[in-house]
């Protein structure tokens, strides 16, 4: 008798047209480089990667249909046509009447945290992202975290770890009062926490309470694409609403966005604020100037836009995004089968190894995931990234390291760019990692950057 087909359920809506080849390296050779890199995974030249999982930042590929529009580049200096497009295209899918592009996430977050912190404020959010905290630091601002506990543990299962804690938030306000918090910072999903997504309940209740107290809600909607993904598969009532009506739902309880537009969008650079606030809308058009460029192209060139716009349509596809989340559950599930300790749930973007149940004969200050991340370098030229205690920088009171509970090593997949040959032969290396773990030594930092220290601080091997 035949045997039965088991049906897979997805693939990608897409085939390839257009290759890059990649380098194939020996494992005496990547020792050389890790080392010359100072043991950061940032600090590797492109060309010694094989499989690069840095981060899904400005790694995407695109459609040919956005390579189309970047010959429709219109490079006027003022009042480029993409521009025009791309505003269109924020206000049908997003749902605010009022944008401003920048060059990149941070530029966006620069300038929000500009127009509405004051020195002294506080800013409660849902896990600190590293140059959003920054952002609101560099205002004047401290950031609190307000997340649930369940976000800070990678074995809880809850399928909202993105969700915030009103009760902590609500400690906050009492503590400080209202007027010391211009806005709640929103993130969904939330990176640092393992890609986790907050959930349309949450984001209702938070409203009510932050209304009741005069208090503004903005949202980095850099990845709300993967948690409107998350809301459709995960919380009852939204089944059968597509993904394009989910996004605009959660925005609609927010004053305002910032956005990276290198993650949903498709693109390789971009970024930019919208917002339903004439006043901030204003003060942003106005600051974009001083820091950016100009108000209709902000940092960017005009075939960068109308790539924006384009990948806007298309990142609202179903079956793209159902592939593109379905390709980081088929990475999670199979390392889930070797018993290798990840974040669960599985997350929308990444996987993220938890460090210190990987190698847990190390101390938090022998940087576990920063050690784990050059030995999966070395082993198989696979890049991946430090979000553990480099990442999470020093306590602005006391100078003293943040000893985060998380100590992760994040394996990121670009969109549209790795086939599941690539995810499988990853997974093979972080399992022989694995069978090695109980000889891996930890390293040393031997230099600190002042600022975002993980991009740039170098590492010795600890003997
Ligand atoms: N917000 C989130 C949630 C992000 O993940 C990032 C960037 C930013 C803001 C800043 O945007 O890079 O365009 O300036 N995350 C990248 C990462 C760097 O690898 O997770 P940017």
């Amino acid at each position: 008798m035949a045997k039965k087909i088991i049906k897979r359920s997805w693939a990608e809506p897409f085939k390839i047209k257009v290759v890059e080849p990649i380098s194939m390296t020996t494992k005496e050779y990547r020792e050389k480089t890790a080392k010359q890199a100072g043991y950061n995974t940032f600090l590797l030249k492109s060309q010694d990667i094989y499989i690069d999982l840095l981060t899904d930042s400005g790694t995407n590929a695109m459609s040919d249909y956005q390579w189309a529009g970047m010959m429709l580049g219109d490079e006027a200096y003022a009042g480029s046509k993409n521009f025009y497009y791309l505003w269109d295209n924020v206000k049908k899918y997003y749902g605010y009447p009022y944008f401003v592009p920048t060059h990149q996430g941070r530029a966006a977050e620069h300038l929000v945290s500009k127009i509405l912190i004051k020195p002294g404020d506080y800013i409660p959010g849902n896990m600190y992202f590293t140059t959003t905290r920054l952002h609101q630091e560099i205002a004047g601002g401290t950031f609190v975290d307000v997340i649930i506990d369940e976000a800070h543990d990678p074995q809880s299962l809850h399928p909202f770890k993105g969700n915030v804690d009103i009760s902590k938030l609500d400690k906050l306000v009492k503590e400080v009062g209202a007027k010391k918090i211009p806005y709640i910072s929103v993130a969904g999903p939330v990176n640092m926490a393992g890609g986790q997504p907050i959930s349309m309940a949450n984001i209702v209740e938070l409203k009510s309470y932050a209304k009741k107290n005069g208090i503004k809600m903005w949202l980095d909607a850099t990845r709300l694409v993967e948690n409107a993904y998350f809301i459709k598969q995960r919380e009852k009532g939204y089944e059968n609403k597509t993904i394009a009506q989910i996004l605009k739902e959660i925005c609609s309880h927010f004053e305002g966005i910032w956005v990276s537009a290198k993650k949903d969008l498709l693109v390789n650079i971009g970024g930019f604020i919208a917002t339903k606030n004439k006043n901030v809308y204003e003060e942003a058009r106005n600051l974009v100037v001083v820091y950016e460029g100009l108000h209709t192209y902000g940092g960017l060139a005009g075939r960068d836009m109308e790539a924006m716009a384009r990948g806007i349509e298309e990142m609202v596809n179903y079956d793209y995004i159902r592939s593109r989340i379905g390709q980081v559950e088929y990475f999670g599930n199979k390392l889930l089968e070797y018993k290798i300790p990840i974040v669960q749930p599985i997350g929308g973007h990444a996987i993220f190894l938890d460090a210190k149940r990987f190698l847990p004969h190390l101390k938090q200050i022998e940087f576990p995931a920063q050690t784990l991340a050059n030995e999966i370098y070395i082993d198989s030229g696979v890049r991946a990234m430090e979000r553990g205690i480099v990442s999470a920088g020093r306590n602005q009171k006391t100078g003293d390291h943040n000893y985060p509970k998380l100590e992760l090593v994040r394996l990121t997949l670009p969109r549209r760019v790795y086939t599941q040959a690539h995810i499988d032969v990853t997974y093979e290396s972080i399992a022989s990692v694995y069978d090695k773990r109980k000889s891996i030594k930890g390293l040393k930092m031997i230099y600190e950057p002042k600022y975002l220290r993980f991009f740039q601080a170098r590492f010795e091997k600890l003997k």
